[in-house]
């Protein structure tokens, strides 16, 4: 039988100011813990709230989400939207972070007439969102 992966999409309201040592420490200790627990993804960081996509076995992503959730460093966590698929998404990505100096979501929402904010949008809008980042990732990739 194939292999499920779950995945989920929140979007949270951010603690930390952007691009401080908080915001980089996140991604140091997300990083390292993905990778050794089989969970990929991207964090999209931009004004005052975080976005995320987060992939991998069931019981790990359940399990990495809890260690999300209970973090300071942000909170209003709203999950816009769980599933599964047989394959991931952001193979090798292990968490892909972009911050809104590199590509703003409200601007990519402003071309296609749509709402700027992801609280408000389509969480289809975000996924695509996301790939373009995942694009951008890909560049600049070790
Ligand atoms: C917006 C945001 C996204 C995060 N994403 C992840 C992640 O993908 N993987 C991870 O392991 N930690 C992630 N974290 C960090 C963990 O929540 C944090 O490292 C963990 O709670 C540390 O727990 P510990 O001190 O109990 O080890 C994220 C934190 C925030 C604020």
């Amino acid at each position: 039988m194939a292999t499920t992966f779950s995945h989920l999409v929140y979007v949270s309201r951010a603690n930390v100011p952007a691009n401080s040592a908080e915001e980089l420490a996140i991604c140091l200790d997300a990083r390292i813990y993905n990778r050794g627990n089989g969970i990929t993804g991207i964090l999209h960081r931009e004004d005052d709230w975080f976005a995320q996509y987060i992939e991998g076995p069931r019981t790990a992503l359940r399990a990495v989400f809890f260690r999300i959730r209970k973090d300071w460093r942000h909170s209003h966590i709203d999950v816009l939207t769980r599933g599964e698929n047989e394959k991931r998404r952001f193979q090798d990505c292990d968490m892909g972070f972009s911050g809104a100096d590199e590509i703003r979501f409200d601007e990519f929402q402003r071309l296609a007439g749509r709402p700027p904010r992801p609280h408000d949008a389509a969480v289809e809008d975000l996924i695509t969102f996301f790939e373009q980042i995942r694009r951008g990732v890909d560049v600049n990739a070790e």
